[in-house]
C-alpha cells in the first residue's frame, strides 16, 4: 500500500526532488496546499524542518515531511545560516552580500547544512536527519548550474563549485544527498509505525 507524505513545500522542483531521493520508499510524495503558510521562526535548521513538517501534517490530517537548508560560513560567526534564503533579494545579491562581507579573509571554510523532518498526522515527529557538506568560499562565482550559493561553494577535492558539478555529482555529496541518504533507511521503521495508526 502507498502512503502519502505531503511536502511541507509550495515549490515543485522541490517535490521533484525529493521524489528522486524517496523513489521506490513506498511513500506518495504530494505538494502542500497552496494556502498553508509556515513561517520559519526557528532558530536552526532542524527547529525549522521540525516546525513545518509538525504544522503541515496537523493541518492536512497526513504525513508530513519538510527541509531546511543554508549555508554556514565560519569567519562570519555561522552566517547567513537559517537566514540564507532572506540575506538579500536574489541569488546574485545573497552571494555579493556574503562575498562583501567575507571580503579579503583567509579563512573561507564552510558548510552547507540540510535538516529533514517528518510528521506523523497528529504533528509528533517521528523522523530528522541532518546532512553537512564542507568546502569553501572563493573569491568571485564560478559555474553556471544550480541555484543559490552554488557557484561561490567550492569543493577543494574535486577542485569544482556546486554550480560547476552535474546534479548526480553534487546530489551524491551535498548536504541535501547526505540527509536524505540518512533518512531512507529510518522510512521503513516509520512505515510500521503507520500501520499502527
Ligand atoms: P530553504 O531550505 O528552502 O529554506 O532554502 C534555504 C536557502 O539556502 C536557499 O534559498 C539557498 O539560498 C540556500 N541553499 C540551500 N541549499 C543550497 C544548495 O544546495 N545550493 C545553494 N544554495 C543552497
Amino acid at each position: 500500500m502507498t502512503k502519502l507524505l505531503v511536502v511541507a513545500t509550495g515549490n515543485p522542483g522541490k517535490l521533484r526532488e525529493m521524489q528522486a531521493y524517496l523513489e521506490n520508499s513506498g511513500w506518495e510524495l504530494t505538494l502542500k496546499p497552496e494556502e498553508l503558510e509556515i513561517e520559519e521562526t526557528g532558530k536552526t535548521f532542524a527547529a525549522n524542518a521540525c516546525l513545518k513538517a509538525s504544522q503541515i501534517a496537523k493541518a492536512t490530517g497526513n504525513w508530513a515531511i519538510a527541509d531546511d537548508s543554508g549555508l554556514q560560513v565560519d569567519a562570519l560567526n555561522g552566517a547567513p545560516g537559517v537566514y540564507s534564503a532572506r540575506y538579500a533579494t536574489t541569488d546574485s545579491e545573497r552571494i555579493a552580500r556574503v562575498l562583501r562581507e567575507l571580503g579579503n579573509e583567509v579563512n573561507r571554510q564552510a558548510q552547507f547544512v540540510c535538516a529533514v523532518a517528518i510528521a506523523r498526522p497528529d504533528g509528533v515527529i517521528v523522523l530528522e536527519s541532518e546532512g553537512i557538506c564542507r568546502g569553501e568560499i572563493l573569491h568571485a562565482p564560478r559555474g553556471d548550474s544550480g541555484f543559490g550559493y552554488d557557484p561561490i561553494f567550492y569543493i577543494q577535492e574535486l577542485q569544482l563549485t556546486f554550480a560547476q558539478m552535474t546534479r548526480e555529482l553534487k546530489g551524491s555529496i551535498s548536504h541535501r544527498g547526505k540527509a536524505f541518504a540518512a533518512l531512507l533507511p529510518q522510512l521503513e521503521r516509520v512505515k510500521s509505525l503507520e500501520r499502527r495508526d
